[in-house]
């Protein structure tokens, strides 16, 4: 305001604490809600949608935009809704247009939702399945809340806010990358942007279920249900397993509940995917799930599933494609299934960040083992309190999520992240929350080499189940021998999984003996690899880098060319390499 108490028509432009306002609302894993099959209201389609490369909308606040046309306008504006793109959502804006490419920045995203009220008490929420990276929501100009994190889902209590008849749903979200954020601005994928997977409404019962779960007791011979509502009052919840007779009552205390019952369900597994229907349900409010329960466990260096020693026979699979981004479709993620099939996998690393929800359900389906991960990845800001917050979000976002899929056994908390003090203490930290999160699933991390020693060793491994290797002998580091040295020096005392390990290719380029980016290379260089894991007792897997070449800006010379050439592969999602092959016949030995 001016002296005069006029509204300054220019304060806009000196205001360089235009965000402030939006870091409160933020909402977290605290906010998440078991979709567990309820009807939701579909916002998917055609949504307005506007480029903000300057954070205009935020400084000149566009949510107050109306619809009226130009023509009527008192005074000018910069933004208009209708002069927006028509874009589908989900989507993400850098495969819509070429020249949105390599945009990174803000996007103002307008949808128009038609509202009836429902019964006396009802609860409306909207959910957002995944934003690249934040995302700040307002309804009729009224700023509801926002979310950081590029692919966890995240809910926002409308109740209040949605009107009868028309409502102007805006959805604003950013894409930049910063040294703060998780992942931070250095990454080796696509940093796709936009409101990348499915938007809905949901309504719900003034009391409703927040959460619920069901696993095999550690002992294997009970099912332990829990349950959390939206509210801490007490009640009685009921659980219910037909295929199995069970159903019970579950006494809830402030809002929280849990019940053991005696029970020996068929066990899932990756060769005999058995699912299971269980129903929750508290008052008028019911989750229904398809789970599959199976224990999985490490003793010594081995992983038990079902009490079984396993190999992992895994590939590494991003979130990438020329035509959808970082969307995932269901055929999309049934064409990486079937892939991973023919080669002869029982495993699938979910690189570098939570995947779409319908890869672990499909996986339970199938039958496959999944390492789900957050994309701590690198050179994160580690002495950073707000970005270990973040992180540790996204991860409790993603086991609430997951927790009822059993094809997920791992929760991965990094990446090759330099060993500090700093690093220490933040993926620690990370480990003992997803523990503290989830009982019953396993923790690892792709973790270091100690190169004076040459032997495996970072000392973040105390903290985990599993430790991941990521090793390239044989491509970046040029002969196998130091992969026989590292292996042989090596006394880890859990199970060891190479979480990474590849070569690029170019497809056609040929020729013999170690030539890098010839097909010819990638194929020997997993027979060299393969011989020399699984000479080793204490490693029981293999996640090879990776299943399909892959968009990436950092990689520039005349075979990448923008994209990442370890696919086994090609981008096209349907030119297989050579090195496909080879590592189809070597998973095909008996382990
Ligand atoms: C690293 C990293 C991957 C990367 C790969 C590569 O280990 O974890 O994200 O794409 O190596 O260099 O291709």
């Amino acid at each position: 305001m001016t002296e005069t108490g006029v509204q300054d028509p220019f304060a806009h432009l000196h205001d360089e604490n235009y965000a402030g306002p939006f870091e409160a609302g933020m909402v977290g894993a605290e906010s998440h809600i078991i979709l567990g099959g309820r009807e939701t209201i579909n916002l998917d389609g055609a949504w307005r949608m506007t480029l903000d490369l300057f954070d205009e909308g935020l400084r000149q606040r566009w949510y107050e935009a109306n619809e009226d046309p130009p023509s009527q306008w008192p005074i000018p504006r910069d933004y208009e809704i209708e002069a927006g793109d028509l874009v589908p959502v989900p989507s993400c804006w850098t495969v819509l247009k070429p020249e949105w490419t390599y945009f990174e920045g803000a996007a103002w995203y307008t949808r128009h939702v038609q509202w009836q009220a429902g019964p006396e008490g009802e609860r409306v929420f909207l959910r957002i399945g995944a934003a690249n990276y934040r995302a700040l929501v307002f309804l009729n100009g009224v700023y509801i809340g926002g979310h950081r994190g590029g692919s966890t889902p995240f809910y926002l209590d409308v109740t209040r806010h949605l009107t009868a008849g028309q409502n102007r749903l805006q959805i604003m979200v950013e894409n930049r990358r910063q040294p703060d954020r998780v992942p931070m601005h250095h990454i080796d994928w696509f940093n796709d942007g936009g409101l990348y997977r499915e938007v809905s409404l949901l309504r719900l019962p003034a009391v409703f279920i927040r959460d619920a779960r069901a696993a095999l007791a550690s002992d294997g011979q009970a099912i332990r249900f829990t349950l959390a509502l939206s509210e801490p009052v007490d009640g009685v919840g009921r659980v219910e397993i037909p295929e199995l007779g069970l159903t019970a009552d579950l006494p809830i205390i402030a809002g929280l509940g849990t019940l053991v019952l005696p029970a020996n369900p068929e066990r899932w597994s990756p060769e005999s995917p058995r699912l299971y229907d269980v129903a929750f349900r508290v008052g008028t409010d019911t989750v229904q799930e398809r789970i599959g329960f199976r224990t999985i466990e490490t003793r010594g260096t081995n992983i038990l599933l079902n009490g079984q020693s396993i190999w992992l026979k895994g590939v590494c699979v991003h979130e990438d494609d020329l035509v959808l981004g970082k969307v995932s479709t269901e055929a999309d993620i049934r064409r990486r299934l079937t892939h991973a099939r023919e080669l002869g996998c029982n495993f699938l690393r979910l690189a570098h960040y939570p995947h779409h929800e319908k890869v672990a359900e499909l996986a339970d389906e199938l039958g496959f083992l999944l390492w789900a991960e957050i994309p701590v990845y690198w050179a994160i800001d580690f002495a950073n309190p707000a970005t270990f917050a973040d992180a540790k979000n996204q991860l409790l976002e993603l086991v609430a999520r997951d927790a009822n899929r059993a094809s997920v056994i791992i929760w991965g908390v990094g990446n090759e992240n330099a060993d500090t003090e700093a690093r220490l203490a933040f993926m620690s930290g990370l480990a003992e929350a997803a523990r503290m999160a989830d009982p019953t699933r396993l923790v690892g991390a792709a973790c270091l080499i100690n190169r004076e020693t040459f032997t495996l060793e970072d000392r973040l491994t105390q903290w985990l189940d599993i430790i991941g290797l990521n090793e390239y002998f044989g491509w970046y580091e040029p002969d196998f021998s130091g992969l026989e040295r590292l292996l042989a020096n090596s006394r880890p005392n859990k199970p060891v999984i190479i979480s990474e390990t590849g070569a690029d290719a170019h497809l056609n380029h040929r020729g013999e003996g170690r030539i890098l980016f010839t097909e010819d290379w990638q194929s020997e260089f997993y027979r060299q690899q393969f011989r020399r894991i699984t000479a080793v007792p204490y490693i029981r897997g293999l996640a090879a880098w990776l299943l399909y070449d892959f968009r990436s800006a950092r990689r520039q010379t005349g075979f990448q060319k923008g994209f990442n050439r370890k696919g086994l592969i090609g981008e096209d999602k349907a030119s297989r390499k050579q090195a496909f092959s080879t590592l189809r016949d070597l998973y095909s030995t008996p382990r």
